[in-house]
């Protein structure tokens, strides 16, 4: 049953927004990789050295894979022929919270025939995200009962879930702060952690448990992200209001607390995507369901929800009735397509459906925002066709295409005259000469203090916000 990880061949199952970024990488590390997807389309890109998804840095390391890299839509022949199955299908949200495992029991019942038919040990690392109870429940019986073999002896199973963000997936994933493995004994662990010793630049720590506490702690570090967020978000809507208060002061002494940290304190927009909100309302669905409280995981959606409406109000007070606003930004961050929870989207068909003519352009989230929206939101060809509309101007994601954008170029036709930067993203010294410039999470300005912001405002160090 002993296996050496430099010598094993890998099989993917999902080769989606995760699964093809990683199998490239594990590839281009030098394993042997079989990626399956049911998507027939996504396979025959694979196969011809394309990325089947949008992820920056997806094209070069699939060109550093060197032929070890193939995919295929048949399950079955990929886990006879390899020695480890990872698994990253989808797990969608139910109306409860909780994440169902309809597609990744699909996959189980396919790897446990294949394994059926086979005689040597096989891992199995389940990266989907998963409940609680899921990975030792419905999960390892499935694999029993469709292989007829015994976990932890016969095969071994793994869960350790991966804490990547879209757009920077190769990136994090080389790059791990730590490694979460949850194990069905020992031996799983070691095989699993011996592969991410090989793949990670970071020789990151391992901190190996059983199923339930990492299938905990997946969920957990996310929602506690999304709480530094939200308290953040909160810090910035008190400073709009408060006379002279900038929320970049009061966050930077708050980051200064080794207690506290300065990532994910920029108090800018609300959270979105395809993790962040979801894992949230997973925690607490996991604390309704076990009796415990739930009341701070609903507190910080409820509370991410209504950042649309401090930004719609932000806008409001620096426009006209009849002004066009154009928002600039509709993935949920930049370098990603992904629409999903996005604010941008959210304010800019909140805006929309209040009356207000609207525009929005994105760098590369057009096509997946326009099937996706319903309230009167236009969408421009192109960023100059964009600012030439609109009158006002608010940088929802903060693309390195926007906040390079000068004074000059903003005012292009002379007609926009308020730039609005949630982020505080952009050139405010810059910009003020053209444009009226209005930051989130910056309180009005008496006369008294006039002098001294003018100061801090030169001393900003302007920088692009980043998720970490
Ligand atoms: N996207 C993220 O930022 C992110 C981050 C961390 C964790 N996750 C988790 O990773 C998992 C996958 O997410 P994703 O964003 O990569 O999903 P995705 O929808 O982009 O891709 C999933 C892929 O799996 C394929 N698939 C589904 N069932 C299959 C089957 N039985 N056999 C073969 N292929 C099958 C689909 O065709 C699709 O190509 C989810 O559980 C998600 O929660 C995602």
């Amino acid at each position: 049953m002993q296996m050496n990880p430099f010598n094993e061949k890998i099989s993917m199952i999902g080769l989606g927004r995760l699964g093809a970024p990683i199998a490239a990488c594990l590839a281009a590390k030098g394993f042997r990789v079989t990626g399956v997807d049911r998507d027939a389309d996504r396979v025959a890109a694979l196969n011809d050295g394309r990325p089947p998804v949008y992820e920056t840095g997806l094209d070069e390391m699939i060109a550093q894979t060197n032929g070890r890299l193939n995919a295929t839509t048949d399950t079955l022949a990929a886990v006879r022929d390899t020695d480890i199955t990872f698994v990253l299908v989808p797990t969608p949200s139910e109306s409860d919270g909780g994440f169902t495992l309809q597609y990744v029991l699909s996959a189980c019942k396919e790897i446990g025939e294949a394994l059926a038919n086979k005689q040597a040990y096989h891992l199995i690392v389940l990266v989907s995200t998963v409940m609680p109870g899921a990975t030792g429940g419905p999960v390892r019986d499935t694999l029993e009962k469709t292989s007829g073999r015994i976990c932890g002896e016969d095969f071994g199973l793994c869960y350790s879930p991966e804490f990547v963000a879209l757009g920077s997936v190769i990136h994090d994933y080389l790059n791990p702060d730590f490694i979460l493995i949850g194990e069905s004994d020992p031996h799983s662990g070691e095989l699993l952690a011996s592969i991410y010793d090989r793949v990670c630049q970071t020789n990151p720590p391992n901190s190996r448990m059983n199923f339930a506490n990492a299938e905990l702690a997946k969920i957990a570090v996310n929602s506690y992200v999304t709480t530094k967020i939200t308290f953040a978000n909160t810090l910035a809507g008190i400073c709009q209001h408060l006379p002279g208060a900038d929320v970049d002061r009061v966050t930077g002494a708050l980051g200064l607390d080794s207690r506290i940290g300065r990532k994910y304190l920029t108090g800018g927009v609300g959270y979105g995507g395809p993790c962040f909100p979801r894992d949230n309302r997973a925690l607490a669905s996991v604390a309704r369901s076990v009796g415990a409280s739930a009341e701070l995981a609903e507190s910080v959606d409820h509370v991410n929800r209504r950042q649309v409406d401090r930004l719609a109000n932000l806008v409001k007070q620096n426009t006209e009735p009849n002004d066009t606003v154009a928002v600039l930004g509709l993935a949920y961050k930049p370098h990603s397509d992904v629409v999903e929870q996005s604010q941008g989207l959210q304010l800019a068909e909140s805006l929309a459906s209040n009356g207000i003519d609207l525009i929005a352009y994105d760098p590369a989230a057009m096509q997946n925002a326009q099937r996706v929206s319903q309230n009167g939101v236009r969408f421009a060809d192109s960023l100059r066709a964009c600012i030439d509309t609109a009158d006002a101007a608010v940088v929802m994601t903060p693309w390195p295409e926007f906040t390079r954008l000068t004074g000059t170029e903003f005012c292009g036709s002379g007609r926009l005259r308020v730039v609005i930067d949630p982020w505080r993203a952009l050139d405010a010294k810059q910009l003020s000469d053209r444009v009226r410039y209005v930051a989130g999470g910056v309180g009005p300005i008496d006369d008294r203090q006039r002098l001294t912001a003018t100061v801090c405002c030169n001393e900003r160090k302007i920088t692009t916000p980043t998720n970490k």
